[in-house]
């Protein structure tokens, strides 16, 4: 088999067989075919794309270039979540441990972040010694003596991706539906998940600017699924505005754990309960969704799913008495309100703006290894819809310097809209595809 020949098959139109397609990862893995016949095929895909078939052999191949995990010794069905990223997204923080409450049990690898504000591991750090990096057995061990670990992604998994995905960030192949959609299954597959959840953020702050991409996306990754056998179904969520009030690290676990308590903000709560409760559809745990819904609500009311991150947190090195008293977390020094300038209705907050600011301010990294603040961020204290007086504060901004202050005010600068007509209510979550 030749690599010039499958650039050249994919170039015409045609579709690789299995052979082939465990060929070329088994090829770029090793490095026995090189960068430039690897863009060559990726830029073909873009322009000819790929079949399903085609797709869940990539994925499969790409899944097995690596370790791959083997929860099976846990008992229960592995639900494994993957949110598309966004800015103020802590889901995972609420999701992982709610779930977990409720009896699925939740081995999860999670990234650092790169982009808007930390990762779920970046987060997590903001416990006084929570440790993200565990042994294999302690990690398996953690989740079948209370239900839930998180702990960082390993560095062995899915090879193939991690350097498919450095090229083709480097030669304008993001872009191909059929290229993310294998990236993201992957590695989910690779982390030993039975049934993945997806969370597709579509807006201003997210990756699928449009809600047609974001369903295209969403319908290539539960197409996936289907082909390698682990169901997956995609929630398809709103990121025009940010997530909650919180953006920035310490701030977004407050507030995930105000939100384990039934006491956080609307739409968190909301993406939580949708989120979560199709995950005990997934995990076989309840026969419907409403049926979920209220028993999460329950594990939120009787304080069992503040409990269990609190079991987790310890069991990981970190210090407890952080759940019950936020105050405990990282604090900024400097505390900085934004006021209205006008009466009227809010009618947008540009999410990429906040998230722009937050990384000015430190709360999230430009390149992998920059260092970050887990005190800083913004919290907004207006939603879209919401009316405004002026002089009302629309957000606080938590800093440590004052020159990151200053810079942030200025990404800020025509991020919040406001009108005297109130818009036309959107959706937080606009569809379930499965
Ligand atoms: N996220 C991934 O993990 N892979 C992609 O290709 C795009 C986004």
């Amino acid at each position: 088999m030749r690599m010039v020949d499958i650039i050249a098959k994919k170039r015409d139109g045609g579709e690789l067989t299995t052979e082939e397609i465990q060929f070329l990862v088994r090829g770029y893995t090793d490095g026995s075919i090189p960068d430039y016949q690897m863009s060559a095929w990726a830029m073909a895909v873009v322009f000819r794309g790929m079949t399903p078939r085609e797709t869940g052999d990539l994925t499969l191949a790409m899944a097995g270039s690596g370790e791959q995990l083997d929860l099976s010794s846990l008992k229960g069905i592995k639900v494994d979540k993957h949110s598309t990223g966004g800015v103020g997204d802590k889901t995972t923080l609420v999701v992982a441990p709610l779930v977990a409450a409720a009896g699925i049990p939740v081995a999860k690898m999670s990234g650092r972040g790169l982009g808007y504000s930390g990762g779920t591991i970046d987060k997590l750090e903001s416990f006084t010694g929570f440790e993200v990096e565990r042994t294999r057995e302690q990690f398996l061990q953690q989740v079948r003596d209370i239900g839930v670990s998180v702990i960082g992604q390993s560095g062995n998994l899915t090879p193939a991706d991690k350097k498919l995905y450095a090229l083709r960030d480097v030669t304008a192949t993001v872009e191909a539906v059929p290229l993310i959609a294998s990236s993201i299954m992957s590695k989910k597959i690779a982390a030993g998940a039975d049934a993945i959840l997806l969370d597709v953020k579509v807006g201003k702050g997210a990756f699928m600017k449009s809600l047609e991409e974001a369903e295209t996306l969403a319908r290539a990754m539960v197409e996936i699924g289907k082909q390698v056998g682990r169901r997956t179904v995609a929630v398809i969520s709103d990121m025009n505005q940010p997530l909650g009030f919180a953006v920035g690290n310490a701030l977004e676990v407050k507030e995930a754990i105000e939100t384990l308590a039934g006491k956080g903000p609307r739409d968190l709560t909301e993406l939580a309960l949708a989120v979560g409760s199709r995950m005990l559809l997934l995990g076989g745990l309840v026969a419907s969704e409403q049926e979920g819904r209220s028993r999460l609500q329950e594990i939120m009311a009787d304080g069992s799913a503040v409990e269990k991150l609190a079991q987790m947190v310890a069991a990981q090195g970190g210090d407890k008495k952080d759940v019950y008293d936020a105050e405990r977390l990282p604090k900024a020094t400097i505390i900085h309100e934004v006021k209205a300038q006008e009466d009227g209705y809010l009618t947008a907050i540009d999410a990429e703006a906040v998230g722009h600011a937050s990384v000015v301010l430190g709360a999230g990294r430009l390149t992998k290894d920059m260092p970050i603040d887990l005190a800083v961020g913004l919290v907004l204290h207006k939603k879209r819809g919401d009316r405004v007086q002026k002089g009302d504060v629309l957000l606080t901004i938590h800093a440590n310097k004052d020159e990151l202050l200053q810079s942030a005010l200025q990404e800020l600068k025509g991020a919040y809209s406001i009108s005297t007509e109130a818009p036309i209510e959107q959706p937080l979550i606009y569809k379930i595809i499965e």
